[in-house]
């Protein structure tokens, strides 16, 4: 494709003000677009970027026939529907995790998406983080050998509002799904057992609608490679994010604490800051997924992940929350008779 891909934005919120101004910011993209329910983010977003349409309507920006793909970063209880509405007008569609809560909903949308034959890429933004894409690239080189295993550690620094969390869908459909996600990329694998215990020690209260904001999961992979997942809803210092990767000819250890790379070395201490959350840390990431999608729109590819890693990811979350329910380990087999094969 030689000329610009024309693209509409779908959701003008924390996270569609970062995608608008990296989608504006690329030569071979022409934001057409800024559509948000709320007018007023609507109109400031379109405003901060240079777009000069904008519309409180995500249907008319869908149904644009001067519109290529749609980047959607609406609430995720809107995705489906604006997916399913994309994949019917041709469009292709980049969208922010989860397709959906539950995976009757997220198949009705990734068939949409597989009959039109439309592009479709989830937003499992670490794949794109420089360091966790050299870590899958020494993986592919052979330069850990065979992977034994991996532990992978996502806190937030402080817990959303009550509201958030009665809304998300839980911890595991609504946090613990990136890591689903990077663990089942990073090992190359599906897991053949899981095991999940979560408690709600920064809010007991959670308890009472059944919910959790602390949690471990363990996987064994086929070939008995291990994994260790484990989440909090506070860190009470900042964004932590660390995954280790073990293999049988040595490791990776993905960290990042610093926002600058400064550390203050005084007679009182060691003094450095930290990054706040998801926004900072994955900044870079956030970008590159969009360079990424629109690099495969154009080059007519299959968008990377697509349709088949953002259900595999759900998946995973119901098996946690079956094993927690039940309190024995259980296998996620159970919830993978996919009606959609792969993106
Ligand atoms: N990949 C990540 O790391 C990451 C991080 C944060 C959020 N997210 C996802 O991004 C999505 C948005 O999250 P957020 O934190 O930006 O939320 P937000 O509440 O800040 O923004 C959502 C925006 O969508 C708008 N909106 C609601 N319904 C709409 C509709 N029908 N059409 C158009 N706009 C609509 C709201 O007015 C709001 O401006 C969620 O699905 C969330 O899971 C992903």
């Amino acid at each position: 494709m030689a000329e610009r891909l024309r693209v509409g934005l779908i959701g003008a919120g924390r996270i569609g003000k970062g995608h608008a101004r990296t989608l504006a910011a690329m030569p071979e993209v022409d934001l057409v677009a800024v559509a948000d329910v709320n007018a007023e983010s609507a109109r400031a977003v379109a405003g901060e970027v240079g777009v000069g349409r904008w519309t409180t309507d995500p249907t008319e920006t869908i149904a644009d026939p001067a519109i290529d793909a749609v980047v959607i970063a609406s609430s995720t209880d809107t995705h489906a529907a604006l997916i399913v509405a994309a994949a019917k007008a041709g469009t292709h569609v980049f969208c922010e995790k989860p397709v959906a809560l539950d995976l009757e909903t997220t198949d009705v949308a990734l068939a949409a998406v597989a009959a039109a034959g439309v592009g479709f890429q989830i937003g499992f933004q670490r794949r794109f983080d420089p360091a966790y894409a050299k870590a899958k690239a020494l993986i592919a080189d052979g330069a850990l050998g065979a992977i034994e295993t991996i532990r992978d550690a996502m806190r937030d620094p402080a817990p959303p509002p009550r509201a958030y969390a009665e809304a998300s869908g839980g911890l595991y459909r609504d946090m613990t799904i990136h890591n689903f996600d990077c663990v089942r990329w990073l090992m190359g694998a599906e897991p053949e057992q899981l095991f999940a215990m979560g408690s709600a020690l920064v809010d007991p209260s959670l308890a009472e609608i059944g919910e959790i904001d602390t949690s471990v999961v363990t996987m064994r992979f086929p070939g008995g490679a291990l994994a260790v997942i484990d989440n909090g809803r506070r860190s009470g210092f900042g964004y932590d994010v660390r995954t280790e990767i073990f293999g049988s000819k040595g490791a990776l250890l993905i960290g990042y604490r610093e926002a600058t790379p400064l550390l203050h070395l005084g007679a009182d201490g060691v003094r450095t800051d930290h990054v706040h959350f998801f926004l900072e840390r994955f900044a870079c990431a956030y970008a590159e997924e969009l360079r990424a999608f629109v690099a495969a729109v154009r080059a007519a590819r299959p968008p990377d992940p697509g349709a088949a890693d953002a259900r595999a990811a759900l998946t995973l979350a119901y098996a946690a929350e079956a094993s927690r329910a039940e309190g024995r380990p259980v296998d996620p087999g159970r919830w993978t008779s996919a009606q959609v094969a792969s993106s």
